[in-house]
């Protein structure tokens, strides 16, 4: 009896294992200068499977073991000497060292970093996740992951990876601080202070609220807009909804109404697959639609002290966001702590504004601080999902499941629920010219399965997955449970 058990269960687990598709339609957004976030670019990151050995590897090294997980590339401006070039390079070496010391990582993060003159000079860095990456969360919303968090949850099969994890650049023509510098001057930046802020945006700390319309000032903020993409901007666009990051399906106003629910709500807007004629249709229609109110009333809100907050699990920590700059600033609002709020504090590093004049060590000092890790800044990390040797098991996403046109029009002896989706195609005038409709029926699962229930039944192989959970559910009753 118990090697039945084992020899079914063996094969359940190889049914299940080669069921889960991940779509070759999944689209990642890349940000490639982080000086431009304003529009990540949709690309194509079909499923790729790993090969189980090669996931560390090639960068030769040991999780565990290693003092710094983190590799990096850098490239130097040549009108900067060697000596500030070797300074910089050794501050990220450092910087990887203190992330590696407070996260539990498993597999490597790669950033390409730059030392380069910037046109803004008042701008001393800036830093994004290389990749997006849409996964499925527990209350089955998709959301964009960045992809040195997504590389830690060591999927087998998982949408293709960018050749880096994060990009940064810094403004070489600012004045800055090394540690080891003799005494800081009042005007000089602090390096590690800004690259370890920056890295921290670069591991998810960033927003998809933003600005849809170059309206100045600023009218509105959406979660970033998933349109079919076209250079040529009097092409017809297909909408397909407004998406979120991880980071921002922790947030809440100081009322506690959760931003997901604003999301959630401005996907309203249309049905999925909506057709307009060209992109400045749909910008009108959007600003006629009840759903600008949404986005005005998120505006408001990043503009009004104290009532954003990010809400951090499972501790119910609250971690007041920078809501007030008015007006908003794109890349300072929303993305910070708050400086009223966190500035002189031990979690004074993700502030938007990096006080020159102060050695990293000075900082520690003043705020009565033992890490640049803030406290509040950790359960931060572990709420979106890292690891940390406090939070050794944090919430892990799953992957879009591949829904063939085969399985949709399999049919099922145990079917009794149908659903019935409509697709409407709008044109500029606003007037609704075709409507498709297509009916297909889903299955009713018993609650025995239903924690795989998505696995079971939305593939080519659900039946011979149903027939085997049903034969081991009964062996495992008359058995009275697992024996190995
Ligand atoms: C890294 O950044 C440099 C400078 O911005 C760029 O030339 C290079 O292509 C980047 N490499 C990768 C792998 O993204
Ligand atoms: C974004 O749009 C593409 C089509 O352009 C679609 O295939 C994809 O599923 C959409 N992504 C999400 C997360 O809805
Ligand atoms: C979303 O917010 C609206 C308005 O505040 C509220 O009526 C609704 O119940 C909320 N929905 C969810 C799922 O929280
Ligand atoms: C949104 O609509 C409500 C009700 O129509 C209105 O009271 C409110 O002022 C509007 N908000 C904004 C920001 O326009
Ligand atoms: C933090 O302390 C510095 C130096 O004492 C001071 O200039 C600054 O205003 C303080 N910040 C806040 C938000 O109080
Ligand atoms: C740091 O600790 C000292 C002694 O406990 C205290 O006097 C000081 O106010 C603290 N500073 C901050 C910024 O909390
Ligand atoms: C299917 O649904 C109908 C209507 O809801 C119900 O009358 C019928 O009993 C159901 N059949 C089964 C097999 O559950
Ligand atoms: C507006 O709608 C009408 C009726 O469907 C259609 O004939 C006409 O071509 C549309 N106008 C534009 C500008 O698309």
């Amino acid at each position: 009896m118990p090697s039945i058990i084992y020899i079914i269960s063996l094969i359940i687990f190889l049914s299940w294992s080669r069921n889960i598709i991940v779509s070759a339609e999944t689209w990642c957004y890349d940000t490639v200068n982080p000086m431009d976030q304003d529009n990540p670019t949709p690309v194509r990151c079909p499923a790729v499977t790993e090969k189980s050995d090669n996931i560390y590897h090639d960068v030769g090294i040991n999780p565990g073991a290693s003092t710094n997980m983190f590799d990096i590339s850098f490239t130097c401006d040549p009108t900067t000497s060697q000596t500030t070039c070797d300074k910089a390079k050794e501050s990220f070496e450092k910087a990887g060292e203190i992330f590696t010391s407070v996260l539990s990582l498993n597999t490597p993060i790669r950033i390409n970093a730059s030392l380069i003159p910037l046109s803004d000079d008042t701008t001393l860095g800036s830093a994004a996740p290389a990749r997006l990456i849409p996964l499925k969360c527990k209350d089955k919303k998709i959301r964009n992951f960045p992809q040195s968090l997504v590389k830690q949850f060591q999927f087998s099969t998982h949408p293709e990876y960018a050749a880096v994890d994060i990009v940064a650049v810094f403004n070489s023509k600012c004045n800055f601080y090394f540690e080891g510098d003799p005494t800081i001057t009042p005007d000089q930046i602090g390096f590690l202070e800004l690259i370890v802020h920056e890295i921290v945006h670069g591991l998810g700390l960033v927003t998809n609220w933003k600005p849809l319309l170059n309206s100045k000032p600023v009218s509105e903020l959406t979660s970033a807009l998933n349109l079919t993409s076209n250079s040529d901007s009097t092409q017809p666009v297909v909408y397909y909804g407004f998406i979120e990051t991880i980071f921002d399906s922790f947030i809440v106003t100081n009322a506690g109404d959760k931003f997901s629910n604003f999301t959630e709500q401005l996907n309203d807007f249309t049905p999925y697959g909506t057709k307009f004629q060209d992109q400045s249709a749909f910008i009108s229609a959007f600003i006629n639609s009840p759903e600008y109110n949404i986005s005005q009333m998120v505006l408001s809100y990043s503009q009004t002290a104290y009532s954003m907050v990010f809400l951090a699990d499972p501790h119910s920590e609250l971690v007041w966001l920078e809501s007030n700059i008015n007006p908003y600033s794109k890349g300072s609002s929303i993305s910070h702590f708050s400086m009223e709020i966190y500035d002189n504090t031990t979690d004074f590093l993700m502030t938007y504004i990096q006080h020159p004049g102060r050695s990293l060590e000075t900082a520690l000092q003043q705020n009565n601080a033992t890490c640049i890790i803030g406290p509040k800044l950790l359960y931060l990390l572990e709420t979106i999902g890292y690891a940390t040797p406090n939070n050794p098991n944090p919430q892990k996403p799953s992957l879009i499941e591949f829904h063939s046109t085969k399985s949709k029009t399999t049919s099922w002896k145990n079917s009794n629920t149908t659903t019935t989706t409509t697709t409407t195609t709008t044109d500029t005038n606003d007037t609704i010219t075709t409507t498709d409709s297509q009916t297909t029926t889903k299955p009713t699962t018993s609650s025995l399965f239903s924690s795989t229930e998505s696995i079971i039944f939305n593939n080519n192989y659900g039946w011979i997955n149903l027939v085997i959970s049903l034969s081991v559910g009964g062996l495992f009753f008359a058995s009275g449970g697992w024996i190995f």
